[in-house]
C-alpha cells in the first residue's frame, strides 16, 4: 500500500505536524477540512477530520460527499475511518476498541449518494459486507503487535444524532442484533464503497450506550474516555502505518 485514507472522529480531530496540508474543492461542496498528509516511511497518509479541526460539524451535517470524494481525487488505496461510539453488548466497555464487520443504517435525510440526481450515474452498489476484510485484518494483526487489545466482529448501528439514544432505541438496537452505536458510520462507508475505495472502520467506545449504566451518558465522562483511549489508537495506527509502509 502507497496511499491511505485516515478519518478522524470525535477524540482525534488531529494528527501531528503535517508535511503538506492539500486545500482541496470537491463537486460536493466544503469538505470537513483540509487534507493533512504525513509520511511514514514511504506510506502517504491523508487524514481529514471530520468534524473539523475544531470539532464543530455535527454528524447529520458533515459533507460526507465532499470528504470521501478527496480522498478519491488523492487517490488512495484504502481509507481507515476512527468512530466514537456507545457500547450495547455487556463485554463493550468505555476505553474498548473494536473493528465491526456489521452495521445497520438508522440515519435519514443525509445524501447517502454520489447519485442523487437524473444526470448522476444511478449505482446499486453491492455492500453485503461493508468494511474491508483485508483491511480489517491488518489492523487486527497491527493491535496484536502494538500490544493494544482490540475485538472484533461486531455489528454497529449507525444513527442520526447529534442527540444520544434513549433507553428504549437502545435495547430496540440491541434486539435488532447491534453491539455498538455510533452516528457517523454511514452514509460514509456507502460512498466509500461507490466511490470503489477500500473502507474499514475503528471504533473506540466512549460509554455505554443510554440506559444500559446505572449513570447517565455525560460529555465530561465520554471525553476522559476518549482522552485515554486514544493512546491506544494512536500506538495501534503508528503500528499499522509502520507495517504497510513495510509492504505487509
Ligand atoms: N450513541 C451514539 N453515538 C455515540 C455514543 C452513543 O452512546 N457514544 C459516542 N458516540
Amino acid at each position: 500500500m502507497k496511499r491511505m485514507g485516515l478519518i478522524g472522529g470525535t477524540g482525534l480531530d488531529h494528527w501531528g505536524e503535517p508535511v503538506r496540508a492539500h486545500e482541496l474543492t470537491s463537486d460536493y461542496g466544503q469538505p470537513s477540512s483540509v487534507l493533512a498528509e504525513y509520511d511514514v516511511e514511504g506510506l502517504q497518509i491523508f487524514f481529514l477530520p471530520r468534524h473539523g479541526t475544531r470539532h464543530t460539524i455535527p454528524p447529520h451535517a458533515v459533507n460526507y460527499r465532499a470528504n470521501i470524494d478527496l480522498l478519491r481525487q488523492m487517490d488512495v488505496d484504502a481509507v481507515l475511518a476512527v468512530n466514537a461510539v456507545g457500547g450495547i453488548a455487556s463485554h463493550y466497555s468505555p476505553g474498548a476498541l473494536v473493528i465491526p464487520d456489521q452495521l445497520i443504517d438508522y440515519t435519514w435525510g443525509r445524501n447517502h449518494s454520489f447519485s442523487m440526481g437524473a444526470d448522476d450515474d444511478l449505482q446499486h452498489v453491492e455492500f453485503t459486507h461493508p468494511f474491508s476484510a483485508n483491511l480489517s485484518t491488518k489492523l487486527a494483526a497491527a493491535a496484536n503487535r502494538a500490544g493494544v487489545e482490540i475485538a472484533a466482529h461486531a455489528c454497529l448501528a449507525v444513527t442520526q444524532g447529534p442527540r444520544l439514544e434513549t433507553a428504549a432505541e437502545v435495547r430496540r438496537l440491541g434486539r435488532d442484533g447491534c453491539d455498538l452505536v455510533g452516528m457517523t458510520t454511514m452514509p460514509e462507508a456507502a460512498l466509500a464503497r461507490e466511490a470503489g475505495l477500500d473502507y474499514a472502520c475503528l471504533c473506540v467506545v466512549a460509554n455505554r450506550a443510554a440506559g444500559l449504566d446505572s449513570e447517565l451518558p455525560s460529555m465530561e465522562a465520554i471525553e476522559v474516555t476518549l482522552t485515554g483511549a486514544m493512546l491506544n489508537v494512536r500506538k495501534l495506527l503508528t503500528t499499522l502505518f509502520e507495517e504497510l509502509s513495510d509492504g505487509r
